[in-house]
């Protein structure tokens, strides 16, 4: 009820082309007094949660929801992929750690591409090729050996319980598992637990998983990168055609990062940096957007699009060209984002029409990746605050299972450029940055963001959703500054979605009034309703004036905030 509830509430709002906050009715999300955690699914919000309450850390319930995901959301969750944390603990220092997977040793440049130079379809997505060296469970160490308070025996035990005692199919499992049949086919050579008609209510039980849990809980970190789950995992990603080696994972390291800080208004913002483009693409639009009044405009009335739209296409036309993994490529980070540079980007900007992209430098590179990802946000009761995005790329990642160990392995290496110019299975055509070599990460569009106000914590926030990540995160966050939404109206809200090329406004459909997409049309915009059923799936808490937070937890998953 509370979902159709806020579904009308939003839909009004559109209708309304509200201008004035006074028009608005607001739906809020979980209030607690002290201490959050909103993720995918509810158990590993539950398990995450859990650990607070026994008084761990963010960064505890970091590890236990991480974790906790990888058991109850295959799609997303996971062992066999990377992602990235930004963190900012109570005494306001910040910071954030990249766990994002890496091309083998033995990757090449051209490793996609057939003897003419074509790029080789599916060999990047689907299957053992695919795969990166995964990252996940050497950030969860690393996160709670620098900042973790219990004991990991705390942390992994109710993560254990979990997948031996199973998790239930919710409906929008049942569809996902049944959509990827032929591709689980396609991937793997024996049958694996995922190929049945599962259905809404059924437990699936995860005793491999716990096994491979269990060892890592006895042998720590090396377990997964040197110990037996090491052998069994190079092994057979190698039987199955793929490159990962012993070697690969012996060697994997996380990297400890500056997030990138800008600010908004009175508004500090703090973002992954590179190799995800997530914080310098999210502060260029921003920037882009700071001098127009949007509270004034209104929430998606045609002139906030328009304005968002344009800063848009003008960053993520940067984001292409510019940005790759940082121990490869020199990026001009600083520049990149500088109050002249996006002073100038904008000045071609008018309210009469649309600027075509093939007008916008740089040209002829795109970006679309996948959208299959997942968040969480983390506020503990001391007050740090954590803002978590992890993934394996695609839905179940390469579709390759490893039934021994119980988990999906990652076909992250599609976020590489396979061939500069030439667009990956998701349309992504990137730049010499993101070529292939052997160790590097590839670029990721990974958004997790935390947002300061008067020096406060006012938010964690991010989303799934590939390349529209950036942007649902943005328009989160001008949700709540600008228009003056609680958390969950902020994050339920209809998005859209403008990536610089191709040159067409990404609308959700049945959520823009038609008298709308008229104006953006005549104004020289293309709007796509279609190609668009879910643009992010943001998952926030906001710290409200009273000290208390909100969890903002999307309708459109099984998403679920947990506090006290
Ligand atoms: N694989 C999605 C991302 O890293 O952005």
């Amino acid at each position: 009820m509370k979902k159709i509830l806020t579904i009308f509430t939003i839909l009004l709002l559109v209708s309304c082309k509200q201008e004035k906050k006074s028009d608005y009715t607001p739906v809020r999300g979980l209030i607690t007094d002290k201490a959050m955690v909103v993720s995918a699914r509810q158990e590993a919000s539950k398990i995450g949660n859990d650990i607070l309450k026994k008084g761990g850390n963010a960064f505890d319930a970091m590890a236990a929801t991480e974790l906790a995901l990888a058991v109850s959301y295959p799609y997303a969750g996971n062992l066999g992929g990377g992602g990235f944390m930004v963190y900012r603990k109570n005494n306001g220092d910040i910071g954030a750690v990249d766990y994002r997977e890496k091309a083998p040793l033995a990757a090449t440049k051209d490793m996609y591409l057939d003897e003419e130079g074509n790029v080789i379809p599916g060999k990047s997505t689907l299957g053992a090729m695919a795969v990166g060296v995964p990252g996940t469970v050497a950030g969860v160490f690393a996160v709670h050996e620098k900042f973790g308070t219990l004991p990991i025996q705390e942390i992994l035990t109710p993560v254990i319980e979990l997948a031996k005692k199973g998790v239930f199919v919710t409906e929008k499992q049942e569809k996902r598992i049944a959509a990827k049949q032929e591709d689980f086919s396609k991937a793997n050579k024996d049958s694996i637990i995922f190929m049945k008609a599962w259905k809404q209510g059924d437990t699936i039980r995860y005793p491999a998983l716990a096994k491979t849990l269990e060892r890592i809980l006895e042998n720590g970190r090396d377990e997964f990168y040197k110990g037996e789950t090491a052998k069994t995992l190079a092994k057979f990603i190698q039987d199955n055609g793929g490159i990962v080696t012993e070697e690969d994972l012996a060697k994997y390291q996380v990297r400890w990062r500056d997030p990138v800080t800008f600010t908004y208004d009175d508004l500090r913002i703090i973002s992954m940096s590179p190799p995800s483009s997530g914080g310098i693409c999210l502060a260029q639009i921003l920037k882009m957007i700071e001098p127009y009044d949007l509270d004034k405009f209104g929430h998606n009335t045609t002139k906030t699009i328009q304005v968002i739209t344009e800063a848009e296409r003008r960053a993520y036309a940067d984001r292409s060209f510019y940005l790759g993994d940082p121990d490869f490529v020199d990026i001009p980070n600083k520049e990149l984002i500088s109050d002249d540079y996006l002073k100038n980007r904008m000045s071609s900007f008018t309210f009469d029409k649309a600027t075509l992209s093939s007008d916008v430098s740089y040209g002829n590179v795109q970006v679309v990746e996948s959208n299959e990802t997942t968040h969480y946000s983390i506020v503990d009761q001391f007050g740090n605050a954590i803002s978590t995005t992890t993934t394996i790329n695609g839905a179940f990642g390469s579709k390759l299972y490893c039934s021994e160990l119980g988990f999906f392995l990652n076909n992250e290496m599609d976020d590489f450029s396979s061939k500069p110019g030439v667009p990956n299975m998701f349309g992504l055509i990137g730049a010499e940055a993101n070529s292939i070599a052997p160790e590097k990460r590839m670029l990721s569009s990974m958004t997790p963001t935390i947002v300061e106000k008067d020096g406060k914590l006012l938010m964690s926030v991010g989303t799934p959703g590939g390349s529209t990540i950036i942007t649902s995160v943005l328009q989160t966050i001008l949700n709540v500054h600008e228009f003056g939404m609680t958390m969950q109206d902020a994050v339920n809200a209809p998005r859209f979605h403008h990536q610089w090329l191709p040159d067409v406004v990404m609308m959700e459909p049945n959520s823009f009034p038609e008298e709308l997409i008229k104006e953006l049309t005549t104004k020289g915009y293309t709007i796509n309703q279609e190609n668009s059923p879910v643009i992010g799936k943001v998952d926030g808490i906001l710290v409200l004036d009273d000290g208390k937070l909100e969890g903002g937890a999307d309708r459109r998953g099984d998403d679920t905030a947990v506090g006290f």
